[in-house]
C-alpha cells in the first residue's frame, strides 16, 4: 500500500447510459475503507453529474493527461475497478491502446501489479462480437478479475435496475486484506 491511511481505489467510469450511477460504488467503496479517485474516460464526462462525484470523492476527476511537472491531483492506486466498462474500453484495453487516460492507466496498472476488477455494460448486440469474447478472456488471462455480467438488450437501458455496481469491490475485498 501506499504511504496513505486507507488503500487508494481508482474508479474507472466508461461511456455507458449507466454512468451516472457510480456514486453507488463510491459510497460503498468509502464504507469498506477505501479512499476514492474517479477517472472518467472523455465521453463517459457528459453522462456523469462532475460536481457531484468530486464532492463525494473530495478528489477532481481524472480524464486527460496532466502537463508535464504538474502535481499528481491523485495518489497512486492500489487497486482499480472499472465500472461500467463499455464494449469499446475493454476491447482496446485488452489490446493494448491506450489513447484515454483511463486506458493508458489501465494498461500500465498490468506491468505495476495493481489488482483490478472490471464490471462491463454491455449489450447483447455488442457481446456477441468475437473482438469482445477474445479481449475478455485475454484480460482474465492478465489477472483481471471481470464479473458476472448479464448482456442487457440493445437500444435500452433495461438492466439499470440490476447492475451490480459493487461487485468489483467483492472481487477485490481478498487483495484488500492485506494492504
Ligand atoms: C447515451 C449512451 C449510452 C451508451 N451506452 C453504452 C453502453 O451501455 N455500453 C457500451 O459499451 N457503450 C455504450 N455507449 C457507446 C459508448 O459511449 C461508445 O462506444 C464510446 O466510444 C465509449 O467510449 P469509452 O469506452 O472511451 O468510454 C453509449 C453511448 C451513449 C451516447
Amino acid at each position: 500500500m501506499s504511504e496513505h491511511r486507507e488503500p487508494f481505489l481508482y474508479v474507472v467510469v466508461c461511456a455507458a447510459g449507466i454512468a451516472d450511477g457510480v456514486s453507488e460504488l463510491i459510497s460503498e467503496a468509502h464504507a469498506e475503507g477505501w479512499q476514492v479517485g474517479v477517472i472518467a474516460t472523455p465521453n463517459a464526462l457528459a453522462l456523469m453529474d462532475q460536481d457531484a462525484i468530486e464532492a463525494q470523492t473530495g478528489y477532481p476527476i481524472r480524464s486527460g493527461w496532466r502537463a508535464p511537472g504538474a502535481p499528481k491531483p491523485l495518489p497512486p492506486a492500489d487497486a482499480i475497478a472499472v465500472a461500467p466498462a463499455t464494449f469499446n474500453t475493454v476491447n482496446k484495453w485488452a489490446a493494448g491502446i491506450a489513447d484515454t487516460l483511463a486506458l493508458g492507466i489501465l494498461c500500465e496498472a498490468y506491468g505495476l501489479g495493481i489488482p483490478m476488477a472490471v464490471q462491463p455494460y454491455v449489450n447483447s448486440a455488442l457481446a456477441a462480437h468475437p473482438a469482445y469474447v477474445e479481449s475478455l478472456a485475454r484480460l482474465r488471462s492478465m489477472g483481471v478479475l471481470i464479473s458476472e455480467c448479464v448482456p442487457h438488450k440493445p437500444n435500452s437501458i433495461v438492466g439499470r435496475e440490476t447492475y451490480k455496481w459493487t461487485d468489483v469491490l467483492a472481487l477485490l475485498r481478498p487483495m484488500k486484506q492485506s494492504m
